[in-house]
């Protein structure tokens, strides 16, 4: 697949590795040309840097993965009010959480998602690989599930098709939103763990049952 990446930091380069690895072309776009050249050489095989418009063009699928107060300007870097991304897949794993306190931050109540597909008309929003630590995409890690929110049928097989090629199970929640509600529980999961409690130990083992 030919995959496009806003973003130069942990995660980034975390899942521009994982998706190197396994052979899909990735183009790296960040706002420091010298931040974006060092992110392409950490992701290695095949990844090159480029400018944010040219990271988004003729993708398959686009990750954005930028601190949630660099969204607005990464987008419109990368042409996305003008329409750059509409119709791709644009994957979105920001955490517009409150740094270890896990509230959320998007002042409408909207999820952070939402307001991606706001900025970038047309394209196709898919909530994904929020929850882990970009670590978790390093190889030999225990096999996760990585839930996604989405309203495109297209977009969602490509972000599913991402999970399993970094050794993680997709499962798809709902539309976009449904988004919120996975935001929550990323603020949920880091609020307890900085405040030293395992948030696993606060979830109840609850089977899986099917209607
Ligand atoms: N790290 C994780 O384990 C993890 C896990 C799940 C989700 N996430 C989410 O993934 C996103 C990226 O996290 P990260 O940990 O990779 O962050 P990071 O290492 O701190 O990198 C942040 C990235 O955002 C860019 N950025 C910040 N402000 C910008 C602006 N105004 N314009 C353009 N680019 C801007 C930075 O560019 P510069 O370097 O030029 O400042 C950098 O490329 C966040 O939304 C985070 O919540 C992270």
């Amino acid at each position: 697949m030919r995959i496009g990446i806003l973003g130069t930091g942990v995660l980034a380069v975390g899942l521009g590795a994982a998706w190197t690895r396994v052979g899909h072309e990735v183009l790296v776009g960040g706002r420091s040309p010298d931040k974006t050249a060092a992110a392409a050489v950490r992701m290695g095989g095949s990844a090159r840097a480029v400018t944010p418009a040219d990271a988004v063009t003729g993708r398959h699928a686009v990750l954005v993965a930028v601190s949630w107060r660099g969204l607005p300007d990464i987008l419109r870097a990368a042409g996305a009010a003008d329409g750059s991304l509409t119709g791709t897949p644009l994957i979105d794993p920001t955490n517009a959480v409150e740094h270890g306190v896990g509230e959320l931050l998007t002042a409408d109540g909207r999820a952070a998602a939402e307001h991606v597909a706001g900025w970038a008309p047309g394209a196709q929003v898919v909530k994904a690989f929020h929850l882990f630590p970009a670590d978790q995409w390093n190889e030999g890690r225990r096999p996760v599930t990585v839930v996604l929110a989405g309203d495109h049928e297209n977009a969602l097989g490509i972000a599913a098709a991402l999970v399993r090629d970094v050794g993680a199970q997709p499962v798809v929640l709902g539309g976009l939103s449904r988004a919120r509600q996975l935001e929550e529980v990323a603020g949920f999961v880091i609020g307890l763990a900085f405040s030293g409690v395992d948030p696993n130990s606060a979830l109840p083992r609850v089977p899986a049952t099917r209607n």
